[in-house]
């Protein structure tokens, strides 16, 4: 069974929460955030978006925000004073006047009461609606995907392009695939595209597994993907010919929430992948492991954890490794990213050993 929908909690306004109007003093505002008090966004949309450009220009005099530790400070601050901004629920929509329609307010809350949202967690709800309802075109598949409210998908493509050449030379067989973490299904879409007859998808994240479940339907490759909430390969002990894993790329440093758990992995994740991936590999699969070289670049990470299995586990030897470069990010972006320039994107091709 599929445990609830995973969505933005409630947030209980403090007994003296302060009202917000464009009127009102923005520094008084913000004083309040940063005595832990909830700020109440009452008239516009637009205040609210004023009140957290405000606190931006306020924490970029008082906090660096240079190299890639100090984003990471410069965020968590951020996070957490913006969170105390709220605004009120009511009929599943936004009670301020010129507020967007956000269509998940109605698909996943039952609520009928009035409730909070904090500006935060109503901003990604916006933005995941736009993405939900316009799709997001990949360059390697022919339709877009529609990703659901709180599932990774995939915004730069380098990894794609290459897992596609991959596929485009792979001359084995096809009965059988398995994706672990299939997020928005991008990479099993792919598989489809080159023939592949079934693939067995898991996430830990339920989202991903609501969201597809509601995208394919009734439709064919609803019966081609066949899907299961659970961790790394949650039910399925059935041996493959091809497993494929786009990991987290960078270690964990802080409580995971489940949208993080895309992007972050625990320190026991890649052992135990490799050592449930042995029992279900077919004598002559393939692991494909598609992976990046930022945690390194960024001195996030020490050690490499695909090149530590190849070193230390006695498990598997590389059959293949392709790698590209990153396009480099907009030339726009204030902050210092240097790092970018030397990211590259990874293809691992593993077969067992004896
Ligand atoms: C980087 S995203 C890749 C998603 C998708 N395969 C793609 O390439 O677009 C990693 C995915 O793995 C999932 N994930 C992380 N740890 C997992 C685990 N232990 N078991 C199953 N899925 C996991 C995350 O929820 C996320 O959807």
């Amino acid at each position: 069974m599929i445990p609830e929908v995973i969505k933005p909690v409630p947030v209980r306004p403090k007994k003296n929460a302060l009202h917000f109007y464009k009127s009102v003093n923005v520094e008084s505002a913000i004083e309040s955030l940063k005595a832990e008090n909830h700020v109440i966004i009452a008239d516009y949309y637009s205040s609210g978006l004023l009140l957290l450009k405000e606190l931006k220009k306020h924490l970029n005099k008082s906090l660096p925000n240079m190299s890639f530790l100090e984003q990471r400070e410069y965020r968590a601050e951020y996070q957490k004073l913006s969170n105390l901004i709220l605004m009120e629920i009511k009929n599943h929509s936004l009670a301020v006047k010129k507020a967007p329609a956000i269509g998940w307010l109605e698909k996943l809350y039952q609520e009928s009461e009035p409730f909070y949202l904090s500006l935060p967690q109503i901003q990604g709800l916006n933005s995941a609606w736009q993405w939900y309802i316009k799709g997001v075109s990949i360059p390697v598949l022919r339709n877009k995907i529609h990703p659901f409210y709180g599932v990774y998908f995939p915004t730069r493509f380098d990894h794609l392009i290459v897992f596609d050449n991959w596929l485009k030379r792979y001359n084995g067989p096809k009965k059988s695939a398995m994706d672990i973490g299939i997020g928005s299904g991008v990479l099993s879409l792919q598989m489809m595209k080159y023939g592949f007859q079934k693939v067995y998808g898991t996430d830990v994240n339920q989202n991903a597994i609501i969201g597809l479940k509601e995208f394919m339907g009734e439709t064919k490759l609803s019966r081609k993907i066949e899907l299961d909430h659970g961790n790394l390969f949650g039910k399925w002990d059935k041996e493959t010919e091809l497993i494929v894993f786009n990991p987290p790329w960078l270690p964990k440093s802080h409580d995971l929430n489940r949208l993080d758990e895309a992007m972050y992995y625990h320190e026991t994740l890649f052992d135990e992948f490799f050592s449930a991936a042995k029992e279900r590999l077919l004598p002559d699969g393939r692991i494909v492991l598609l992976f990046s070289n930022l945690a390194q670049i960024t001195g996030a990470a020490k050690e490499h954890p695909i090149e530590r299995e190849l070193a230390n586990g006695g498990r598997y030897k590389l059959e293949n490794y392709y790698k590209k470069r990153v396009k480099s990010a907009s030339k726009k972006t204030k902050r210092n990213q240097s790092w970018r320039a030397k990211e590259e994107v990874e293809l691992w091709e593993l077969s067992m050993v004896g």
